[in-house]
């Protein structure tokens, strides 16, 4: 799953009157960004007011990131830097809270310290954010921070939330939690952890959240989670018995989703895909690795003979299919030969886009008992290595893309150049358009003339 983290404060926005002023960063996955949604749900029906400022809040929410130590550093420093920026600004510190996968991971331990924050609440007790900042913010709160703060952590298996779809139209996708945590037990991730045992949210929930998007205007959905591909709702509808029943409402015409783990990419799943033309024919299918020793060790479940079994499947059933990945390079033991093979799946599979990391050690994961062996410079070697391969690939296929004519829709303006509009393939390619006019959900045909970075542009082509 790809990282996220929200753009920077807009100052030029009018600050909303009414109750206690709550800022939300997001950090992370599209869980994540999914949850905060769902946090502002919350606060709002409980009159607190979201704004996009740092600067004017009463209270700042960061809602973290534990899959990496780099993530859990950029969100300590932040904590630094928030204060510092109110204290330069003459105003009072503001109330400071910790939400998901960090404060799930390390609790009470994070309002200790020189960094210590008022507020720290797990992935599953948002419902009681309000309660919690009444005690720190607005009438009747203590008047400095760092009194009636408290840590809430721990699973609650019942604890699905809903973003309230009315309150946040998007252009594009609108994302749609279908479950949360994972049963899978990867060597390296904190996840099962942080996010606990898999737990399904209900699929009458997930059809009327959709249905209440689309009555909105939605007209696209991204189905979220850990590992969307194992949902089973009571052994009596899997992941494709409720993408067929999510292509049925009336008026959607989009179905993305994240994140498929190879193993579940059952056939009968992918003929689905390809039979239902709502069904967006891109799989983001994290292989990890292109070794068998080290899949094996990351307890990933799969060769690599049967993922490229998977990708030659779904080539045959869903036409037009592309695909995207996470890889993650110094697994411990990785030998240059293992990461050789990885090199080897990457140009086999031609990946339109890959996330890649070096490995980080968490704490408390199985693969903790590994000795993290891969020097910081090798890792840092087989990163860029990686990621020129795939610029390799990349820029042969974009190439070789240039000319064609598709179909696209229109999430919005671009941020450059000016005037132009941004639009997404239904293979999630990204296509920024100059000299068209075009609503936000409206699709265009256009001829791609050229590319940047992961990016076509393109020209409208006439009907
Ligand atoms: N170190 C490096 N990368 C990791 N990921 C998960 N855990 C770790 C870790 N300990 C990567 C995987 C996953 C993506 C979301 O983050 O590639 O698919
Ligand atoms: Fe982590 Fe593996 Fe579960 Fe993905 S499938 S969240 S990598 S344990």
């Amino acid at each position: 799953m790809s990282t996220f983290q929200n753009s920077l404060p807009d100052l030029t926005k009018p600050v909303p009157t009414g109750g206690p002023a709550i800022y939300i960063e997001t950090y992370g996955c599209q869980m994540n960004v999914y949850d905060s949604q769902a946090i502002s749900g919350v606060l709002e029906g409980a009159g607190y007011r979201l704004v996009e400022n740092e600067l004017v809040a009463d209270a700042v929410l960061l809602n973290t990131c534990s899959v990496r130590e780099h993530a859990e550093h950029k969100v300590i420093s932040r904590v630094g830097e928030i204060r510092h920026r109110r204290k330069d600004a003459d105003l009072a510190p503001a109330v400071i809270g910790i939400c998901g996968c960090m404060a799930e991971r390390l609790g009470d331990d994070l309002r200790k310290g020189p960094r210590a924050v008022d507020l720290v609440v797990g992935v599953d007790n948002y419902d009681a954010l309000p309660r919690l900042l009444g005690a720190l913010v607005g009438p009747g709160a203590a008047a400095s921070t760092g009194k009636g703060g408290q840590a809430v952590t721990g699973h609650r298996q019942d604890a699905h939330y809903v973003a309230p779809p009315d309150l946040y139209p998007t252009n594009g996708s609108h994302l749609v939690t279908i479950h949360k945590g994972c049963d899978y037990k990867c060597t390296y991730c904190i996840v099962p952890m942080t996010r606990g045992p898999q737990s399904e949210k209900a699929p009458e929930v997930i059809l009327a959240e959709i249905e209440q998007i689309v009555a909105g205007g939605g007209r696209e959905v991204t189905l979220l989670g850990q590992n969307v591909t194992a949902y089973r709702w009571q052994d009596r509808l899997d992941f494709a018995g409720l993408i067929e029943q999510v292509a049925a409402i009336d008026g959607l015409e989009r179905i993305r989703f994240l994140t498929g783990h190879p193993k579940d990419m059952h056939r009968h799943l992918m003929d689905a895909i390809g039979r239902l033309d709502k069904v967006c024919p891109w799989l983001h299918v994290p292989a990890q690795s292109g070794s068998d020793a080290v899949l094996r060790r990351m307890k990933r479940l799969y060769t690599a003979a049967e993922y490229l079994d998977m990708v030659e499947y779904a080539q045959r059933v869903i036409p037009g299919v592309t695909f995207s990945s996470d890889f993650i390079v110094g697994f411990p033991g990785e030998t240059d030969a293992d990461f050789r093979a990885t090199l080897d799946l990457v140009r086999r599979v031609k990946y339109d886009q890959i996330f890649s990391f070096k490995y980080s050690e968490r704490p408390g994961v199985p693969a903790a008992k590994l000795a993290d062996d891969v020097p910081l410079e090798a890792k840092k070697e087989r990163l860029a290595e990686l990621m020129d391969v795939q610029q390799e690939i990349w820029t042969a296929a974009a190439n070789a893309h240039v000319g064609d004519v598709v179909t696209a829709v229109c999430e919005g303006a671009a941020r450059r150049p000016a005037g132009a509009i941004r639009l997404r393939t239904a293979n999630n390619r990204k296509v920024v358009v100059t000299g068209a006019e075009l609503a936000p959900g409206a699709a265009l045909t256009v001829r791609l003339t050229g590319w940047e970075g992961t990016t076509f542009f393109g020209e409208p082509v006439p009907a």
